[in-house]
């Protein structure tokens, strides 16, 4: 990946909710993270620990990012941002950075504690060289502890990555094809190249347009995002 120079310092930000004032802050340091406490109910991907095991080495990583919540030394809340897996299609993208996963404690959620770290996140410099995607595999949803299904969790999460600028975008990944409800989203910086653009289009459909189903050609031929 072409390198992206991270902002050295923290950028800060106060929500005040009904449990409480609750700190966000990032890029946090790995050593920084390392000191924290994770609070237990962040455990929808893995058990907490192992949570915050995960996130401190992607804090270490060269292109890794972690925005997180705090209250008091707690970690609440976090967004991570890394480099796409070796394995998956988008890593091919010398740019394209991927929010990996968003997660609130389920005691503080619906106070706009995600929509707030996105907000922070996104107003990072650094965004504006990168193509930033969130690959939401419908697997990981918590659609118990929402009271959703699977199509209103999935326009949950549109609208609230959507509240940072990103769009759905079609594409032929079978990762993602795999169920109608896994969704492809970017926001493409206001520094990437054209020619970047042009990398990232043709790797959204990597069969030939003919020989896609009918239903998705028209928005292949297109390579543009949707609504
Ligand atoms: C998805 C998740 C991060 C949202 O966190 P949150 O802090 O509760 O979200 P916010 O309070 O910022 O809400 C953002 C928007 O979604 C809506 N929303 C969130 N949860 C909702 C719910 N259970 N019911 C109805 N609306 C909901 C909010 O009303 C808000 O909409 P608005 O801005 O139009 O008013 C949280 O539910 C979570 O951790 N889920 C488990 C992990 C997960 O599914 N991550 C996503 C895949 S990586």
């Amino acid at each position: 990946m072409t390198e992206i120079i991270y902002p050295p310092a923290e950028k800060t930000l106060q929500v005040q909710t009904p449990r409480g004032a609750v700190h966000l802050l990032g890029p946090v340091r790995s050593e920084r993270l390392q000191q924290l406490t994770f609070a237990e109910g962040l455990r929808n991907f893995r058990p907490a620990n192992r949570q915050k095991e995960a996130l401190v080495k992607i804090a270490a990583l060269p292109e890794g990012m972690i925005y997180a919540a705090l209250h008091g030394e707690t970690v609440i809340g976090y967004v991570t941002f890394h480099r796409p897996n070796k394995y998956s299609r988008w890593s091919k993208h010398p740019r394209v950075l991927e929010v990996g996963t968003i997660e609130v404690a389920p005691e503080w959620r619906q106070f706009k504690i995600a929509k707030k770290l996105l907000e922070l996140a996104f107003d990072n410099p650094a965004l504006d060289d990168c193509i930033v995607i969130t690959i939401e595999f419908c697997w990981h949803w918590d659609l118990e502890q929402a009271r959703m299904n699977v199509w209103q969790y999935q326009k949950m999460l549109t609208r609230l990555f959507g509240s940072v600028g990103m769009q759905k975008i079609p594409t032929d990944d079978p990762t993602i094809t795999e169920h109608p409800a896994n969704v492809l989203m970017a926001k493409f910086g206001k520094n990437v190249s054209p020619a970047d653009l042009q990398l990232f289009a043709e790797l959204q459909f990597e069969k030939k347009i003919s020989e896609l189903p009918a239903c998705c050609r028209s928005s292949a031929a297109g390579r543009q995002g949707c609504s």
